[in-house]
């Protein structure tokens, strides 16, 4: 046996702010999900986490709105995110929030050391001021025209047509969003991160990079070679992590910026992780230790936080990991529009949670992952997916064999006679399509492990379908058997390799196959006599109108 290693899987944390769909599902949450559970299969120590991000304004401009406290909203969209995560099957290690006294403290502490270390600095400058509500307007309080692209509804931190990252001094024509005023510009102190600092030694890091995604490594240098600039990591606001002290001397009513905590999440939920466990020390394992691997899972609009920023944050903290990969997908788009939860397109995770089996939904969305493009999805396409592939090729693969051998055979395993070249074929290429879908998950291309999975399903199909065990059974048991045990145990094999993308079912499957829950990533053998369990489909074919309202 190899020795385990310590995989981070850190993904995205979602702003409580509203609801979370699909987007967000195939963007962050289910590949996360898919490479987790192959490498516990695989033998590997998984520390998978996330929370909800409390902070910024997204949260407080909508408390505005609705005129309640901001804690009112988060420990809503909390929840239902808690309740999504239950039924798609996102099985984290720990899913806390930046809400956490801890959380406060691992920033805080953050802060301060890149502060000593010479990479925090306060400085005056001006920024918008709402003269009518007399405050300042941090990010999402003003809107206006993108620079980049001329969109005329970019928010102050983002615009959402182009994807660029911006301040909200950029704006062409900025409004107020609390009263529609035409800012002025006031000066205020606040605390920067002095990136320019990092030039050089990200940029180098940047570079050496291998095996990263060609659109996350040429944004991320792309990005740097522009320069980077020192940008302001607190903001006039009532709500985020304080500023620790002896820095709490710029001013009343200042935070922390929630990009700079919500990254430190990472960190802060290993250390809650282990608090809880038997060892307060356990994250070290996953963050010190230099053999250790961190896999980030997040949507392309997050790239600079994660290959840019968080890097530079951590080398100036000094001796914790540096990210191994940032495998950020592209968009999933509905129908050319891209899904937003800021504006309202697209229906929640949980929408679609409580119409579709998790494993159906889980299948409909890893088999378009946007790895490499954006990509497009309807509700049309999963329907005909999860019934054209998923129920066709697999589910009614694993009923038909069950069924025959279950009628035939007492319920048993048959005892195979000697077995053709044809069988011998098909489980070494089962085995190779195991190999394939491993090699495939360990470099994060799963979408295409799913599809080698499949094939190996369909070559098991082609096999039937040439040895006709259900014909030859009436003339040669002994072969009809030979045929049942190898397609079984070629059904064995291909449920581990669907476990990381379809848990629910394959633990079905193991259940009534006798066989424990899938531990190895390898084709468990079932013997000759190994009982059967009751045969009940994997999968249930949709009506064309399954996703109508
Ligand atoms: N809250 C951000 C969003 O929903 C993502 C934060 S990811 C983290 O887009 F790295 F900052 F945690
Ligand atoms: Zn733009």
């Amino acid at each position: 046996m190899p020795k385990p290693r310590n995989i981070l899987v850190a993904v995205a944390w979602p702003y409580a702010s509203g609801p979370r769909h699909l987007g967000h599902l195939g963007g962050a949450y289910l590949p996360a999900d898919i490479f987790a559970r192959y490498h516990r299969l695989a033998g590997n120590d998984v520390l998978m986490v996330s929370g909800s991000d409390v902070h910024g304004t997204p949260i407080t401009v909508r408390a505005e709105q609705e005129g309640v406290p901001p804690q009112e909203i988060v420990d809503r969209y909390h929840g239902e995110f808690l309740e999504a995560w239950e039924k798609v099957g996102i099985a984290w290690d720990l899913y806390t929030s930046t809400g956490t006294e801890n959380h406060h403290e691992v920033t805080q502490d953050v802060f301060s050391r890149l502060a000593e270390g010479g990479y925090i600095e306060a400085r005056s400058s001006d920024q918008l001021f709402d003269p009518e509500a007399e405050r300042f307007l941090p990010d999402r309080y003003v809107e206006g025209t993108c620079p980049h692209c001329g969109y005329d509804a970019a928010r102050g931190d983002q615009c959402d047509n182009c994807g660029r990252q911006l301040d909200p001094v950029d704006l062409i024509a900025p409004k107020s969003r609390l009263t529609g005023a035409t800012p002025e510009m006031r000066p205020t102190e606040h605390y920067f991160l002095l990136l320019s600092k990092f030039q050089d030694r990200l940029l180098e890091w940047l570079r050496s990079r291998r095996g990263w995604r060609k659109h996350v490594q040429n944004m991320a240098i792309g990005f740097t070679e522009g320069g980077l600039k020192d940008r302001a990591i607190t903001r006039d606001l009532e709500w985020g992590v304080t500023i620790p002290s002896p820095y709490d001397t710029i001013g009343d009513g200042k935070r922390i910026y929630v990009w700079f905590d919500a990254v430190i999440g990472y960190l802060s939920a290993a250390v809650e992780w282990a608090k809880n466990s038997h060892d307060p020390d356990a994250w070290k394992a996953w963050w010190e230790n230099p053999d250790a691997e961190s896999y980030y899972f997040i949507g392309k609009d997050n790239v600079v936080f994660h290959a840019v920023i968080w890097p530079c944050q951590l080398m100036g903290y000094g001796g914790l990991n540096l990210p191994t990969d940032v495998p950020a997908n592209q968009y999933i788009t509905f129908k050319g529009d891209k899904a937003s939860a800021s504006r309202g397109v697209g229906r929640s995770i949980g929408w679609y949670a409580d119409r579709l089996e998790p494993d159906a939904l889980r299948y409909s969305i890893a088999a378009i992952l946007p790895e490499q493009n954006d990509t497009d999805l309807s509700d049309d396409q999963m329907i005909s997916r999860i019934n054209e592939e998923l129920v066709a090729t697999w589910g009614n693969l694993v009923n038909r064999v069950l069924s025959i051998t279950a009628k035939n055979f007492e319920s048993a395993v048959p005892e195979p006679g000697s077995l053709t070249e044809a069988d011998r074929g098909l489980l070494d290429t089962i085995d190779q399509a195991l190999g394939e879908v491993a090699a495939s998950i360990e470099k994060v291309e799963l979408r295409a492990g799913l599809r080698r999975a499949m094939d190996g399903a369909q070559t098991v199909n082609a096999y039937l379908n040439a040895e006709e065990p259900w014909k030859v059974l009436k003339t040669d048991r002994e072969r009809g058997a030979t045929v049942l045990w190898t397609a079984l145990q070629a059904i064995s094999g291909l449920r581990v390799a669907l476990t990381p993308y379809l848990p629910f079912t394959s633990d079905r499957l193991g259940e009534i196959l006798g066989l424990a829950p899938a531990s190895g990533w390898a084709r468990p053998d079932l013997a000759g006599g190994h009982p059967i369990g009751d045969v009940q489909p994997l999968f249930t074919k949709l009506e064309a109108d399954a996703l109508d309202e």
